[in-house]
């Protein structure tokens, strides 16, 4: 059956009578302000939409227009992004609004090429944007819209794969209809977050069902085929809750690296092999401080490319030999920690902290 051709225009019509029926109600489904598109589709990259809209609308709130955003210091957009993840987004959001503002006199451009030039907007982001924003023929090939092409079209290779790729990039644009292009981009992704999901597609309620090649064979939950598990290496480092007069030490992380900007309890890896507590006093002393560490527990955490086994260590300082005061190092309170932009593993040993407290 697969040699026959796929029926690419079959497919708008069912899709947008479905979204007719069953869309998401989404908050940047009420707007056609590229600056709020382009916010809501570089946040939802790599995040859940419902994790997204308190976001985007705090966001908002702050920056009304991309001209906010481009005045602001790059220090407030980190602290407004704690939370969500992957950083540098919030980096490139805040160097794409002054480029928007510098290039293209604080106008979206609503052409392919240019929006591919703002720094973390993509192929399949500005195609996005192209078509919500603008309504012009915008193709997009994100992870929603990736899992419903390999699975209609019964894709049975590595879809990570540079001719897999290809293959997906082809199709997309085949799918894309000229027409309502603006519905249909809303429309697939809606499809690919509430229907056809990763581990339990609902296939009864597609309406896509009746053209699905992997369900025709069998195969809608073997595809897309998944990549063979890597072992993702584990590392351990030390953290330090320091306290003293009922404040506790925290540190800003250069802008420059991984998590930049934001705070943490100092840390330090510990070397494979070397005892975490000998680290912790290593750190302590390296900070000029002096005190007795007792253990407080470990916190793991996922990144993209390693874990993080998370030692942490409570002591109450005895004698500061230097002050580690300054930019890069505060003693706040525990209110104070609460509202800071701390990032994921020490938002847990804060929780951990605080759980600790009676
Ligand atoms: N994921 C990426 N963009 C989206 C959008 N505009 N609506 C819902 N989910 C999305």
């Amino acid at each position: 059956m697969s040699d026959s051709p796929f029926d690419f225009a079959a497919v708008p019509p069912l899709l947008l009578a479905w979204y007719g029926r069953a869309g998401r109600a989404l908050p940047w489904r009420r707007t056609r302000d590229p600056y709020r598109i382009w916010l809501s589709e570089i946040m939802l990259q790599q995040t859940g939409v419902d994790t997204v809209i308190p976001y985007y609308q705090k966001f908002l709130g702050r920056f009304p227009s991309v001209t906010n955003l481009a005045d602001a210091e790059l220090d407030e957009v980190i602290d407004l992004w704690a939370g969500l993840g992957y950083y540098s987004r919030a980096r490139n959001l805040h160097a794409a609004a002054r480029q928007v503002v510098a290039e293209h006199g604080g106008r979206f451009p609503g052409d392919l090429s240019t929006l591919q030039a703002l720094p973390g907007v993509g192929r399949s982001t500005a195609g996005a944007i192209l078509a919500i924003a603008f309504d012009r023929k915008g193709v997009i090939l994100d992870g929603n819209v990736r899992r419903v092409l390999c699975r209609l079209l019964a894709l049975e290779t590595d879809p990570r794969s540079t001719a897999a790729e290809k293959q997906l990039w082809r199709w997309a644009e085949n799918l894309t209809p000229e027409d309502r292009p603006h519905d249909y981009a809303q429309a697939i992704m809606d499809l690919g977050a509430t229907v056809c999901t990763p581990r339990q597609p609902r296939c009864p309620e597609c309406p896509l069902a009746s053209l699905c090649r992997a369900r025709a064979l069998g195969l809608q939950h073997a595809l897309p085929r998944s990549r063979q598990k890597k072992t993702v290496p584990v590392q351990m480092q030390v953290a330090l809750l320091l306290e003293r007069d009922q404040r506790l030490l925290v540190r800003k992380r250069p802008f420059s690296g991984m998590l930049g900007g934001l705070w943490e309890f100092p840390a330090a890896p510990v070397a494979p092999g070397a005892d975490p507590t000998a680290a912790a006093q290593g750190l302590l002393a390296g900070l000029g401080l002096t005190g007795e560490l007792r253990e407080a527990g470990a916190v793991r955490h996922a990144y993209s490319h390693f874990k993080l086994d998370l030692r942490c260590y409570r002591g109450t300082v005895a004698g500061v030999l230097r002050v580690a005061e300054g930019d890069e190092g505060r003693w706040l309170v525990s209110a104070e920690l609460e509202n800071l932009a701390l990032h994921g593993a020490h938002k847990k040993i804060l929780a951990l902290l605080l759980a600790s407290i009676p």
